[in-house]
């Protein structure tokens, strides 16, 4: 089973994707957290290029491209390993990043992004995607709060997020694996929403014999 968890920067996914994976290991199901960019040695050199302050000349098709050979080598050496062992495993972002930053974010094209998405992923979907969705006035609110400087792609503006947002929230509506999660409830709340959500996912599974 592959599940990710999406979202603006600090929208809380990757507290909820550790909570969610300390469960997970408490129920005793083999269990495998990775993130996206990174994972792999490979992927983790493409993911300080890619969040340097020193790439800032970096071009939109290099960065898309970039963050799509992280991912295969991710799915490549890791993922596809382990899905095929029976493990769940817990993306902390995947290729819907790169739809909603490179392609809405960036305005690269949807289209054309997908098809790379899907050869990146070696065409491996995720059976479950939860969004956490907050306003972009909260993000920068908890980018100020937070003790490190910005990183490249956090040092982009109130405008690039809003349309990554929409982004977001567009792929949500057309993709049924998506669950929109409101990032502003409390941290405890969205925990037990996302094992519910999740339960029902193997409950479905087991029915229709993909589990
Ligand atoms: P992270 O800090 O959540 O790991 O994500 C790193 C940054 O990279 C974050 O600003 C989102 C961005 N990103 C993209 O722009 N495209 C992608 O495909 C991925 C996976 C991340």
């Amino acid at each position: 089973m592959f599940i990710t968890f999406e979202g603006l920067d600090f929208s809380g996914k990757s507290t909820q994707a550790k909570l969610f994976v300390e469960r997970l290991r408490k129920e005793a199901y083999p269990v495998l957290m990775e993130r996206d960019p990174g994972g792999t040695a490979i992927g983790e050199t493409i993911r300080r290029v890619l969040l340097d302050r020193a790439s800032a000349g970096m071009g939109e098709v290099t960065e898309l491209l970039l963050f799509s050979a992280s991912r295969a080598q991710l799915v490549h050496e890791i993922i596809g390993p382990a899905l095929r062992k029976g493990t769940v495993v817990v993306c902390d972002r995947f290729y819907d990043s790169t739809t909603a930053y490179q392609g809405s974010g960036r305005g690269l094209g949807i289209e054309g992004i997908k098809t790379i998405n899907r050869v990146a992923a070696h065409s491996l979907v995720p059976d479950l995607t939860l969004f956490f969705d907050i306003p972009v006035e909260e993000l920068h609110r908890r980018m100020k709060g937070q003790h490190s400087s910005a990183d490249r792609m956090e040092s982009s503006g109130k405008e690039f997020y809003e349309r990554v947002r929409r982004g977001y929230l567009q792929l949500a509506e057309e993709e049924s694996r998506f669950m929109v999660l409101d990032g502003m409830k409390p941290v405890q709340e969205l925990h037990v929403l996302v094992w519910e959500r999740f339960q029902a996912l193997v409950l479905s599974m087991a029915k229709t014999g993909k589990a």
